[in-house]
């Protein structure tokens, strides 16, 4: 009896918690101005530590955001042995690797924690990554990982729901992926800097992130030439050793809050960016008739009262990225005119809309392309986010909007976006977080 009810007050205590979750309530219409500082980038700051894997020794990385995903690589690594001392910058050692098996209650948390496949396998012969299942945006399998790990002579079987890696040494090997994918290519790139021999990875993804990751390397003594273009070589090496190095400014965390100063008629400048990485982004948002200006690492985005509608289709790098999409709609939704997107890269990627359309949005969905017919105003409602971008999306929507908008589910944003709130803020945002 005693158990019984023992168990029901942590059901009633996790379920307290859920209903706990924060919530961020936006008073929308406020003309967003002024400078805020662009942080480290989540998807490069992910591999760059699962790169510590491959090295003994203190890493010494800088710019790492304060991010719940990167608390939950931190957490992953730990389970390996890895210290890490988190400050002004990020310190971390992987020096006496205890363990190899990534949990399906990390994985599942977070797909990107394939990331320590490849280098696992590299460093300590061995790994067993939880395969990470579907998600909100797409299947998004990890087939073309595996068969990459594979062609670098790894023996990799499937079994009870996780991927069973073994080698000796690696062995390079002329690699083509079928489909450009960001983490494939750095999972593979990294596991191919202990090869024996050179690897060469085509159709390889030409994200900025993953010349951030080569830099890394090469910084570890890794022979890499020609990331950022679809043919990368990697020449194996016996073993590297620590660095330091810093991680990229947040491409989409810059793309974001250009949006919005976009769509509250704003003046904004983001210090602290490379406006190179957000070339796609700057030319749609020129379209639109918005002002943006470079000036070295910072970039100004001026809105005008209404925005005209623009078409958009994501592309991998140097296309316009998927990770922006949901925000652009948002966008779209307030422009002059009809704006068509359409969704190339994860083929579920339009939970964002339903929500949307609470908040007064006019959009249709035709197989992987959305017809999206600007309205005046947003009016403010309650939403609920159902993945990282579509918060970010919901949130821009608020701003834009009449009245109050409450997003739950906010755990989301935190994954990729470094104290949202008071960055929007202190920009002039009415932005709360509550509990409850
Ligand atoms: C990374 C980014 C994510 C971004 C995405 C596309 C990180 C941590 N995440 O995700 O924010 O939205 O790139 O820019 O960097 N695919 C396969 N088989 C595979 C691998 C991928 O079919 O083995 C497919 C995917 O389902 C998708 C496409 O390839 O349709 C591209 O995915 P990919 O580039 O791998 O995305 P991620 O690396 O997971």
């Amino acid at each position: 009896m005693f158990l019984v009810e023992a168990e029901a007050l942590i059901i009633y205590k996790r379920s307290v918690k859920v209903v706990a979750m924060d919530k961020m309530v936006i008073e929308g219409g406020k003309r967003l101005a002024g400078e805020i500082r662009i942080s480290g980038a989540k998807n490069a700051a992910l591999p760059v530590l699962a790169s510590s894997l491959l090295v003994d020794g203190w890493n010494v990385f800088h710019n790492v955001p304060d991010l719940q995903d990167v608390k939950t690589i931190l957490k992953l690594l730990s389970g390996f042995g890895v210290k890490s001392e988190i400050g002004e910058t990020l310190r971390i050692n992987a020096g006496a690797i205890t363990g190899c098996e990534a949990s399906y209650d990390l994985v599942r948390k977070m797909r990107a924690s394939i990331l320590v496949l490849g280098p696992l396998v590299a460093k300590t012969g061995e790994a067993r990554v939880s395969l990470p299942g579907g998600c909100a945006i797409g299947a998004r399998p990890v087939n073309l990982h595996i068969k990459a790990l594979r062609d670098l002579g790894a023996e990799v079987r499937l079994r009870d729901g996780y991927i069973e890696a073994k080698a000796s040494r690696l062995k390079g090997a002329t690699i083509y992926f079928d489909i450009s994918t960001v983490t494939g290519t750095e999972n593979i790139m990294m596991a191919a800097t202990l090869a024996e021999g050179t690897t060469v990875l085509k159709n390889a993804a030409r994200e900025p992130e993953i010349v951030n990751l080569a830099d890394v390397l090469q910084k570890m003594g890794a022979k890499i030439s020609g990331a950022g273009s679809d043919v990368i070589t990697i020449e194996g090496v016996k073993s590297l050793h620590p660095a330091e190095a810093s991680v990229i400014p947040d491409r989409i965390e810059a793309g974001t809050f250009m949006i919005a100063a976009g769509m509250t008629g704003g003046d904004v400048r983001l210090l602290g960016c490379d406006p190179s990485h957000l070339e796609a982004l700057t030319a749609k948002l020129r379209e639109t008739g918005m002002e943006i200006t470079v000036e070295g690492d910072s970039l100004r985005a001026v809105g005008r009262p209404r925005i005209t509608s623009v078409d958009i289709k994501t592309m991998p790098y140097p296309g316009f990225p998927t990770d922006l999409q949901a925000q652009i709609m948002a966008m779209m939704a307030i422009s002059a005119g009809l704006s068509v997107i359409t969704e190339t890269v994860f083929e579920n990627r339009f939970m964002h809309v339903s929500e949307l359309i609470r908040l007064g949005a006019d959009i249709v969905i035709e197989g992987n392309s959305a017809a999206v017919r600007g309205v005046p105003k947003l009016c403010g409602a309650p939403v609920m986010a159902t993945d990282l971008r579509a918060s970010a999306s919901l949130i821009l929507a608020g701003l834009a909007a009449e009245g109050t908008t409450t997003l739950s589910r906010v755990y989301h944003i935190d994954r990729g976006y470094q104290r949202i709130e008071e960055k929007l803020s202190s920009l002039g945002a009415s932005i709360r977080r509550v509990s409850g």
